[in-house]
C-alpha cells in the first residue's frame, strides 16, 4: 500500500514537497513506514559526492547509520569511556515518578532515533504505569528500526508500534499528518549535539512548530566538562569509535561501489574547547586516489588531508536555556546525573 503524505510547513529546501511511503505490516500490532527507495538512493549519491569534492572534504553524519554502523554505536555506548549512555540511564531510571506529574492525559511516545531499546523501555514502563494502552512511534533513518522493533514487540504484547524510517523531519511531518493525539516526542542520546549552531536552531523550530500544546518534548544534551574526559569518550580504548568512524567509507564502497581502501584511513577526533565541540575526522594516510564509479570526478587527497566526519558539541545549561528559549519551547524541567555530565531537558511549547 502506498501512503500520499503532504509536507506544507517545512522550512528546510532539502525536504521535497511530497513523498511517498511503503507500508509494510508485520502484525496487528507492528507496521513500519518507509520511503521509495530510489528517491533515497540517489540523495546519498548526490550528498556524497558534493561533500567528498567540496574542500574541505566532509562526510555527513547521518550517513554513519547503515545497519553495522548502528552496530558499532550500540558496541560505542557500553564503553566505559562513553559516560554519556549510561548518564542518560541514570536520569531516565531517576526521573519515572516526576516525568509522571507532567503528564495529565493519554500521550504515546514519539522516539526519534531508536537507538537503545533500554532508553526506549524505561520511557514506554512509565508510560504504562499511566495508562493501560501505550502506543510507540520511532523515527530512524536506519533499517534497524525493523529490528529493533520486533524485539520490544515480543517484551510488550500490546504495545502498538509504527515506525517510520526516515528523516526526523520527514517522520515528524508524517506524524503531524497522521492524527492529533498527544505526544511525548523524545531525542535522546546528544543527538541534538550532532547538528551545527543553524541546523540545531532549524530542528528546535520544526519541533516547535509542529508541536500541539498536549505535546512535550525530552530532548538530552552532553555538557561541558574537562577536556580530557570528552577526549576519552570519542577515542576509546578499543578502537570502537574508530571502526564506526572508518564504517562510513565501507558503507560508501557497498552502496556506491566506491574503492576507498580502509586501511590507508585513520580515525582522529579531538575536543575544540573554543567551538564547544568534539571534532571527528577520517585522516588520509597517504596521498590517494578514490573513484565513485557513478561520478566522473576523481577524488585526490593528499597525505594528512582530513575528511570531517562528525561535530559533537557540548553544551552549558544557559546555552541550552536560549537555545529552547529561542524555538519558543519552554522549559519545564532541567535534570542531570549525579555527575553533572548530562542533562535531560522536559519542554512544551509556548
Ligand atoms: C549519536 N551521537 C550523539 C554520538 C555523539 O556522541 O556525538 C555519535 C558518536 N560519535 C562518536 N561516538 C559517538
Amino acid at each position: 500500500m502506498h501512503v500520499k503524505m503532504r509536507f506544507s510547513n517545512m522550512n528546510s529546501k532539502t525536504i521535497q514537497d511530497q513523498i511517498t511511503y511503503q507500508k509494510t505490516v508485520i502484525n496487528e500490532n507492528l507496521r513500519y513506514f518507509k520511503p521509495s527507495t530510489v528517491k533515497k538512493q540517489k540523495t546519498f549519491l548526490d550528498e556524497i559526492t558534493l561533500s567528498l569534492n567540496n574542500i574541505p572534504r566532509s562526510i555527513n553524519p547521518k550517513f554513519f547509520y547503515d545497519n553495522t554502523g548502528s552496530k558499532l554505536f550500540d558496541e560505542i555506548c557500553s564503553l566505559p569511556e562513553y559516560y554519556l549512555y549510561n548518564s542518560e540511564i541514570e536520569i531516565l531510571n531517576n526521573i519515572k515518578k516526576e516525568i509522571k506529574l507532567h503528564i495529565d492525559s493519554e500521550i504515546r511516545l514519539v522516539e526519534l532515533g531508536s537507538g537503545s531499546s533500554i532508553k526506549t523501555r524505561i520511557l514506554l514502563d512509565t508510560l504504562y504505569n499511566l495508562q493501560t494502552s501505550v502506543e510507540y512511534f520511532p523515527i530512524d533513518i536506519s533499517d534497524i528500526l525493523s529490528f529493533s522493533t520486533k524485539e520490544l514487540c515480543n517484551i510488550y504484547n500490546d504495545l502498538k508500534i509504527t515506525g517510520i524510517i526516515d528523516t526526523y523531519e520527514n517522520g515528524l511531518n508524517f506524524i503531524e499528518d497522521y492524527d492529533n493525539k498527544p505526544n511525548l516526542i523524545s531525542f535522546l542520546g546528544s543527538s541534538f549535539g550532532n547538528f551545527n549552531h543553524l541546523e540545531g536552531s532549524q530542528f528546535l523550530k520544526t519541533i516547535s512548530d509542529m508541536m500541539k500544546e498536549s505535546d512535550l518534548f525530552l530532548i538530552g544534551f552532553d555538557l561541558k566538562k574537562d577536556k580530557s574526559i570528552l577526549q576519552n569518550a570519542y577515542n576509546d580504548s578499543k578502537g570502537i569509535t574508530a571502526k564506526f568512524n572508518l564504517n562510513v567509507l565501507k558503507r560508501i564502497n557497498t552502496e556506491l561501489n566506491a574503492d576507498f581502501d580502509l586501511t590507508k584511513f585513520s580515525h582522529h577526533s579531538v575536543y575544540n574547547e573554543l567551538d564547544g565541540r568534539i571534532e571527528m575526522y577520517l585522516k588520509s594516510l597517504c596521498a590517494q586516489t578514490v573513484k565513485i564509479p557513478d561520478v566522473n570526478i576523481p577524488i585526490n587527497l593528499l597525505k594528512d588531508e582530513l575528511i570531517h566526519t562528525e561535530n559533537s558539541y557540548k553544551f552549558s545549561i544557559p546555552q541550552i536555556e536560549s537555545k529552547l528559549e529561542d524555538a519558543d519551547i519552554g522549559i519545564k524541567k532541567i535534570w542531570c546525573d549525579s555527575r553533572n555530565y548530562f542533562a535531560l531537558v522536559l519542554g512544551q511549547k509556548i
